[in-house]
């Protein structure tokens, strides 16, 4: 699944040390789908050479709005009426103070400013030192860029180039290209915000063994980032899962369904769509004892007794904002057979307008999936897909049904 398959970006680079992860950035804007054309001011040029964003990008870079080989001689109109974007990673804090004031000097800043505003998106990527990021004056021009209407990417924190410790970073490669990717979703749940469970839950038999189950929680996690690409503010309560969180997502990791149940409940008193993908365990032993149970020599294993968990989907479907569909609510089955006639019964069961059916064996685990989407009234099946792809059909389609209602 390529992403940015069609788009075309130009991505201008600054003078940073960072030009250096602007390299990799170009490998990854290319492998998922974009062409790039690449611009760099004489700064950039001073920390990498075009030569090697030229191999990257496969094209000449273009660098000085004096070069006479475009045949109107007008580079900054050619690049900006062809790009889906502009991206400028790393962008510096003298770059910044110079599109805040609408200067327009070198061939890049030309660009941005004779870009049409209407079309043709602005992204900021800023590299700094922290000193200069937090400087009154950077934010100050950070807030008028976003007033003119560019968007200006977050900055990460740690250890920086010159030895000090705090935010101004730029963001990783795949964080930008994962950004951009957001950036082009439409933004059909923009003001929700969206709570998902994801991933198995552990019941503790003592301290070190319990009960889980196969799920991965890819899914779930595939549902966060697509709701938080669609807009939303997404909170993502995880049972034991080594997924890495999605960018902008909020994450609550938790254990057992009792735990799951406590973090769901809390967040869900000010959700307004619940996407229950949790591979819950249905039982938990009725004691966990403090103690490793040993073999005790008579042959006989211990006799565990168990207890139903709560259900988390049912619980959160009959509260009051639910009933009163403040509160969308969705369900998923896993089964393992008669697909449709389970998924009905289950929705009607669980009392939510949505219920999204899938073979446990046959996804748990994998990167694809294939799913079935039941209501009161049609159903709908979408065919097999990376299970991001699928999240993002869910999301539209939850969307649609929320927007139906109202
Ligand atoms: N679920 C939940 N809490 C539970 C059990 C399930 O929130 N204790 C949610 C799951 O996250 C999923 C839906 O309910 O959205 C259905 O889960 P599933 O395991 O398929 O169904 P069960 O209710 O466990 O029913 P059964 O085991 O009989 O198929």
């Amino acid at each position: 699944m390529k992403d940015l398959a069609g788009k075309h970006i130009v991505l201008g680079l600054t003078g940073g040390i960072a030009c250096y992860k602007a390299a990799e950035l170009c490998r990854a804007l290319i492998k998922d789908g974009a062409t790039v054309q690449v611009v760099m001011t004489d700064a950039a040029q001073q920390f990498i050479t075009p030569i090697t964003m030229q191999a990257l990008s496969n094209r000449p870079v273009a660098g000085s709005q004096w070069d006479a080989s475009e045949p109107n001689n007008m580079a900054h109109i050619n690049l900006s009426r062809e790009a889906d974007a502009v991206l400028i990673a790393p962008c510096s804090a003298d770059f910044m103070a110079k599109l805040a004031q609408g200067r327009a000097d070198d061939l890049l800043s030309l660009l941005c400013l004779a870009r049409p505003l209407d079309k043709v998106p602005l992204l900021l990527a800023p590299a700094m030192n922290r000193e200069m990021w937090a400087h009154p004056a950077t934010q100050r021009n950070a807030a008028q860029l976003q007033a003119d209407g560019a968007t200006v990417l977050a900055v990460g924190g740690g250890d920086q180039a010159c030895g000090e410790t705090g935010d101004g970073r730029m963001l990783e490669p795949q964080e930008l290209l994962e950004d951009l990717v957001a950036f082009f979703q439409p933004k059909l749940l923009a003001g929700h915000h969206v709570l998902v469970t994801a991933g198995p839950t552990y019941e503790a038999i003592d301290p070190v063994r319990g009960i889980t189950n196969l799920s991965s929680g890819k899914m779930g996690f595939a549902v966060a980032r697509a709701a938080r690409e669609a807009g939303a503010q997404v909170t993502l309560v995880a049972g034991p899962v080594h997924l890495p969180t999605p960018r902008g997502v909020r994450r609550i990791d938790v254990k057992s369904a009792a735990d799951m149940l406590t973090a769901t409940v809390n967040v869900a008193e000010d959700a307004t769509v619940f996407v229950a993908t949790a591979a819950v365990a249905d039982w938990r032993p009725a004691q966990t004892a403090e103690q490793k149970i040993k073999k005790d020599g008579s042959g006989q294993p211990p006799m565990l007794e168990f207890v139903e968990n709560p259900d988390i989907l049912a619980t959160i479907a009959q509260s009051p904002r639910a009933q009163a569909a403040e509160l969308f609510c969705v369900g998923f089955a896993a089964e393992s057979e008669d697909l449709l006639a389970n998924s009905q019964a289950k929705r009607l069961r669980k009392g939510v307008p949505l219920l999204v059916g899938n073979i446990g064996p046959a996804t748990f685990g994998q990167d694809d999936n294939a799913l079935l989407l039941v209501r009161e009234v049609g159903v709908e099946s979408l065919a097999r897909a990376p299970k991001l792809e699928l999240a993002r059909e869910l999301i539209a389609a939850c969307a649609r049904q929320i927007r139906a209602k109202a």
